[in-house]
């Protein structure tokens, strides 16, 4: 896999540290309401953000659930077209919890524009979006987001979750694709 890639934008250390430094805010914000017994919970999207939740949910040193949804996207599958269809729905209640989305990029902003109306619908008692990577692109849905781990400039990326053709998603470190992968 290491050999399609062009260049490396973000290196397993600089991710990995960067996860640190989310998690420890997160821990310091999310405190007040884990010491009022309020419950927190930590929500992806399958499939591109589960290794950055999952890594993330190990830097946040409070009691936290973990759900995952599915979403399927409307449109050509290379750009997002905003219409969502929810494929797997959160089996947690979400009433009256805080609940956090781990997203592992930001791109047009349209899913999850409609996912947190949608999330936002069922009464949770806060809603939050944390991203490890966001598109230099002017956004078709301004997303509101809490942390944000790296802003990359506006080329397809794949590795640490995200992938080309279903490839690339174990990669450590995120990269830009060589061109040639593509014309294949
Ligand atoms: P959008 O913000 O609705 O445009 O869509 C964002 C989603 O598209 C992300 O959660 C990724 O799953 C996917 N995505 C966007 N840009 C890339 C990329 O450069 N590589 C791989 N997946 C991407
Ligand atoms: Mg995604």
């Amino acid at each position: 896999m290491h050999e399609d890639i062009k260049e490396i934008l973000f290196s397993e250390e600089q991710i990995q540290q960067r996860i640190k430094e989310i998690g420890a805010a997160l821990t310091e914000e999310y405190a007040p309401v884990a010491a009022r017994g309020e419950k927190i919970v930590l929500l992806s999207v399958l499939r591109g953000a589960a290794i950055f939740m999952c890594d993330l949910a190990r830097e946040i040193k409070l009691p936290l659930e973990m759900d995952f949804m599915a979403v399927s996207s409307y449109g050509n599958g290379v750009k997002s077209s905003g219409v969502v269809n929810i494929v797997k729905d959160v089996t947690t209640d979400l009433t009256g919890k805080h609940v956090i989305i781990a997203e592992d990029i930001l791109d047009s902003g349209l899913t999850l524009s409609y996912l947190l109306k949608n999330l936002g619908s069922r009464n949770p008692a806060s809603l939050a979006v944390v991203t490890l990577l966001r598109k230099d692109v002017e956004p078709q849905a301004a997303i509101d987001c809490k942390h944000i781990g790296f802003t990359c400039k506006n080329e397809f990326i794949v590795g640490y979750g995200l992938d080309y053709a279903e490839r690339y998603r174990n990669l450590p470190y995120v990269g830009i694709l060589k061109p040639e992968v593509y014309s294949k």
